[in-house]
């Protein structure tokens, strides 16, 4: 790989021994857990990486292309967003030191928050910890016990937990499935309220939820309609607005769920809509509440990247273009990679024990491509994800199906 140093020693790094110091009594049932973990092939290992991310990460002393992370524009490791967040830094303190409600919410925190609202061009905006608190508070802020949640099947497991949390009614829906979801509101009309809830676009399977037709559903059982646009936000739409603004349902979502830590590079959730959803979930989300604010550097630099959204349009462009370059590349060698329609592309392999074959050779060749294993996916269905970043030359993605193609069949 060209030039990047890396100073971890692969030779220092190594997975806990199986017969480490006795454990107290108490923990003594975590050994059989992770035994049976390792024995299905769902044991994970925990990863040190130097450097930035970038084109290139070094990961336990390898350095590989890398198509692991989230970086789909390329600014988590942008010197642009480092520069604003120790301006901010200087100018706010590194520490938020309480919650967004008691002194928290630093001028950093209210810029980006009218940033989001101006990218998104709804009222106002509300930010969080993280993308992982949005959901969860949100959704446990809009429903509870009387109500009823409709959520699709391959949703991330922040509006599972936040479904949980809620201690509303359940029904899971077959991914994308609007026929199945249209009977679950017809049986929930005694519900007090009803919510459907999912991603815009699906983090495993790189597939976009019907966003037109689950607005005309919402309307038809009168149900609110959440979208997390996570992997969505900056990469899709005119000015990165998401898939909301790509398929022009805004008046259709009413809320619209986002993280600043994926496409912009820098950190923390986003809740974004009309005064009254943010005034209501100000007094209810208890994640915004109780958790200190997100330092005020890092908002600071989420600002900047959304700036940089609209200073190079041609990032996202180019980004998909490539996207559907590569899947093609993918099903001409006939690698099963789904449905995709985005720069996340699965190649779906079965086993998990397949899985992580296939991500290790890819790793000898010289790309870090991880393996995703239930609970992330669902029995049967692991796979490789490739996350795809502006930063990929398409040599590199080329290189990349052949190596896919040589390996995987
Ligand atoms: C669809 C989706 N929603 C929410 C999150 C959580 O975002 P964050 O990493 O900012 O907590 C993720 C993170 O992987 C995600 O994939």
């Amino acid at each position: 790989m060209p030039g990047m140093s890396c100073r971890i020693d692969a030779a220092a790094i190594s997975s806990p021994p199986a017969t480490a110091a006795p454990l107290p009594d108490a923990l003594a049932w975590i050994d059989h857990e992770i035994d049976t973990l390792r024995t299905a092939g769902l044991e994970r290992p925990a990863r040190v990486r130097d450097g930035r991310q970038g084109a290139e990460v070094c990961l336990d002393g390898r350095t590989l292309l890398n198509f692991g992370a989230n970086n789909y524009l390329g600014y988590a490791g942008d010197v642009r967003l480092t520069k604003a967040a120790s301006k901010g830094s200087c100018a706010e303190g590194f520490g938020a030191g309480a919650s967004p409600l008691v002194s928290g919410h630093s001028l950093a925190h209210e810029q980006l928050e009218q940033a989001i609202a101006s990218l998104l061009d709804v009222e106002t905006a509300l930010v969080f910890p993280s993308g992982f608190a949005a959901n969860t508070a949100t959704i446990a802020a809009l429903v509870g016990p009387d109500d009823f949640i409709a959520s699709d099947a391959r949703n991330h497991a922040s509006i599972i937990d936040g479904c949980r949390l809620s201690r509303a009614r359940v029904g899971i829906y077959p991914h994308r499935d609007l026929t199945a979801l249209d009977a679950l509101l017809k049986g929930a009309r005694t519900a007090r309220r009803r919510l459907i809830a999912t991603d815009t676009l699906f983090s495993m399977d790189g597939t976009i939820a019907p966003l037109a037709d689950l607005a005309a559903l919402a309307r038809t059982h009168d149900a609110m309609l959440l979208v997390d646009e996570a992997h969505a936000t900056g990469v899709f739409g005119q000015r990165g607005g998401g898939l909301v603004e790509q398929t022009a349902t805004a008046d259709g979502v009413h809320v619209r769920v986002g993280t600043l830590s994926k496409a912009l590079g820098a950190a923390g959730g986003f809740v974004a809509g009309n005064a009254k959803l943010i005034h209501w979930l100000r007094h209810t989300a208890r994640a915004w509440i109780f958790s200190t604010a997100h330092p005020p550097g890092v908002a600071a630099a989420a600002t900047r990247a959304i700036g940089l959204l609209a200073e190079e349009p041609e990032r996202r462009v180019d980004l998909l273009t490539r996207a559907a370059d590569f899947w093609s590349a993918l099903r001409h060698y006939e690698l099963d990679t789904g449905e995709t329609e985005s720069q996340i592309v699965p190649v779906i392999v079965g086993a998990p024990q397949a899985a992580v074959a296939l991500s290790e050779q890819l790793a000898d060749a010289g790309f870090f491509v991880p393996a995703i294993r239930p609970p992330s996916v669902p029995h049967g269905r692991s796979l490789v994800r490739v996350s795809l970043s502006w930063l990929h030359e398409p040599h590199d993605l080329r290189r990349l199906a052949e190596a896919i193609a040589r390996h995987a069949t």
